[in-house]
């Protein structure tokens, strides 16, 4: 409950950052995490965007000794409600792998150490399509070679904000649009669609190439 609270008193002062109504239901957690799970050594993960930690919470069920998670969220409070739960909660303060916290814009994530893993829960429609083609591109450079980055985005959201907006958001929303559409056609694997959660969205698994 006072992860809900957290997550609407934030989205209602952060919305252009946050980017959602609601956290993340438990299956859209385990339909993000999915490629992860099935890792067969140890792992170096990044989760972008963690928020109240649904997914932060799906993930350390996954990882265990000599796996290592960098988490990265933007939001000061969101950051300190997770590092609360880490100080409190057993799912968080009993992981065995190693964990890093990034209280930082994800651009700012160094480039040295690059990850087998990407789990995004960036609302890439909230950005301008300059801000997410930089990301895509940095999520690329960070990744190892045949890496997995795995991300949502909520179904019919850009039809429908782009119907109703005027010109000026119409064409951010459309820019945004193509960004997205290039990379999924360039990287996607497959996607799932998970109907429970608010709003359903589309899970995309996308692998880059050797
Ligand atoms: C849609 S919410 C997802 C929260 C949580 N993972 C969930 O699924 O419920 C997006 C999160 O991304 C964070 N965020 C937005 N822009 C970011 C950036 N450039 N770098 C890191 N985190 C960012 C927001 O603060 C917010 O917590």
């Amino acid at each position: 409950m006072l992860n809900l609270y957290t997550f609407w008193r934030n989205t209602v002062k952060n919305f252009s950052v946050t980017g959602a109504i609601a956290p993340s239901s438990h299956s859209l957690a385990e339909h993000i995490t999915a490629m992860l799970a099935l890792k067969k050594k140890p792992a170096r993960v990044l989760e972008v965007g963690a928020g109240t930690g649904v997914v932060t919470e799906e993930i350390l069920t996954i990882l265990g000794p000599g796996d290592h998670l960098d988490i990265c969220e933007i939001n000061p409070h969101f950051i300190n409600f997770l590092r609360k739960r880490f100080q409190e909660e057993d799912a968080f303060k009993n992981a065995s792998c190693h964990v890093d916290l990034f209280p930082c814009d994800v651009q700012k994530i160094p480039v040295d150490k690059p990850y087998d893993y990407i789990v995004s829960s960036l609302p890439f429609n909230a950005f301008e399509p300059n801000t997410v083609q930089k990301i895509l591109d940095y999520y690329l450079q960070i990744l190892k070679p045949s890496g997995w980055i795995s991300y949502f985005e909520y179904i019919g959201i850009r039809p429908v904000k782009a119907f109703f907006s005027r010109s000026q958001e119409k064409e951010r929303i459309q820019g945004v649009e193509k960004v997205v559409k290039q990379f999924i056609n360039q990287n996607e694997i497959f996607h799932d669609h998970v109907w429970l959660n608010l709003p359903p969205a589309y899970v995309r698994h996308c692998q880059k190439k050797d």
